[in-house]
C-alpha cells in the first residue's frame, strides 16, 4: 500500500499518515527518503516521539549525527547534544554551549555551510511552544533553480560562493562585541557551489545567509546577486510555514531547502528537540576547499 499523505502546498511539504510504531520500524524508511527528496519536508502530526524514539527514527532514515559539529575558538568542541539530541532553546541553562548560535535561525539558512558535506536532514519536534509566532518557514530551493531562465541557470552554475558564520550571525546581531566576532571568525569559510549538481540528477541553490559573497566577483554585485536569489527563492510559491502542535515531527531536507523561525517571546520557553543526519554528498568534489584566511573577507 502507498504511503498515506496529504500535500501541504503546492510546491513543498507533505502530511505523512503513519503510526509512531510503524515509522521506528523502518519498513517504509526508503518510501520515507524518497518522499522527503521529492517534497522537501515532512510533517507527522500526533507522534510526540521522545528523546529514544527520535533516535531511533533518525537511524532508520540515515546516519545519525552524535560527533562533534562546532569548535570554538579557543578549541572547545561543541558536540551535537547528549547522544544525538540536541535541544532548541534560547534558554542557555537549557544548552548553555548552543544558545548563542541559535539568533540566526531568524534568517533564512540551511544548516552546516561550514562544513565539507553539509547535514542531510533535520528531525524536529517540539517539548515547548511559545503562545505567539514561532512558526518555522521551508523554501524550496530545487523548485527555485527549476523555475529560473536557462541562461541565468547556466551562468549560476560557473559561480561558488563563500560561506562563513560571521556572514549568518552578524544580520542577526549587529550589536555584537568585538570577542563574539572573534569567534564566529575563527569558523571555518566554506567554498561551494552556487548550485548543487545532486547525484539524483536534481538541481538546487545553495543559498543560506551564511552565503557571504560569490567568489571573484566585486563586492556590490555579488551582494546584489545574492539578495536577487534570496528573494526569488523565498517567494510564497516556493514556501510552506509550519504552525506547530505538540506532538509534530518535522524531517526536513537540508540539501534542497532552507528554514527559519518566525519571531516568537524569548521568554517563553520555546524548545525543540533535534536529531540531525549526516550528509551523504559534498556540495561538490570542490567543496572540501577552506578558504585560507589570508584572503578571507569579513561579511
Ligand atoms: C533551526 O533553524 O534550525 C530551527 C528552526 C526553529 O526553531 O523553528
Amino acid at each position: 500500500m502507498p504511503l498515506s499523505c496529504i500535500d501541504l502546498s503546492p510546491r513543498m511539504g507533505s502530511e505523512v499518515k503513519i503510526t509512531k510504531s510503524e515509522l521506528m520500524s523502518g519498513r517504509r524508511a526508503s518510501e520515507i527518503r524518497a518522499l522527503l527528496d521529492q517534497r522537501g519536508i515532512l510533517l507527522f502530526r500526533g507522534l510526540a516521539p521522545d528523546d529514544s524514539e527520535l533516535r531511533a527514527i533518525a537511524r532508520t532514515l540515515g546516519d545519525l549525527r552524535i560527533g562533534a559539529a562546532k569548535r570554538t575558538a579557543d578549541g572547545k568542541t561543541l558536540t551535537e547534544g547528549e547522544e544525538g539530541i540536541l535541544k532548541v532553546s534560547l534558554d542557555e541553562t537549557v544548552n548553555p554551549e548552543y544558545a548563542r548560535f541559535l539568533i540566526g535561525n531568524h534568517l533564512w539558512h540551511m544548516d552546516g555551510t561550514y562544513e565539507e558535506i553539509p547535514p542531510l536532514a533535520t528531525l524536529f519536534t517540539p517539548f515547548r511552544l511559545s503562545k505567539t509566532g514561532g512558526d518555522t518557514m521551508f523554501a524550496n530551493t530545487y523548485a527555485a533553480f527549476d523555475d529560473l531562465p536557462d541562461g541565468e541557470k547556466a551562468e549560476l552554475e560557473k559561480l561558488r560562493v563563500v560561506h562563513t558564520m560571521q556572514a549568518a550571525l552578524f544580520p542577526a546581531k549587529r550589536d555584537c562585541t568585538p570577542e563574539e566576532f572573534a569567534v564566529w571568525y575563527s569558523y571555518p569559510q566554506r567554498l561551494h557551489p552556487l548550485v548543487w549538481h545532486h547525484r539524483s540528477g536534481r538541481k538546487s541553490l545553495v543559498l543560506s545567509t551564511s552565503g557571504a559573497y560569490v567568489e571573484g566577483m566585486h563586492p556590490a554585485e555579488s551582494h546584489d546577486l545574492l539578495q536577487r536569489l534570496m528573494a526569488h527563492a523565498t517567494q510564497e510559491k516556493y514556501t510552506y510555514r509550519h504552525k506547530w502542535r505538540m506532538g509534530d515531527l518535522v524531517i526536513w531536507d537540508n540539501t534542497g531547502a532552507m528554514h527559519r523561525v518566525m519571531p516568537f517571546d524569548r521568554e517563553s520557553g520555546r524548545e525543540f528537540h533535534r536529531a540531525t543526519l549526516n550528509g551523504e554528498e559534498s556540495v561538490t568534489a570542490t567543496s572540501d576547499r577552506l578558504v585560507p584566511a589570508s584572503i578571507r573577507v569579513s561579511a
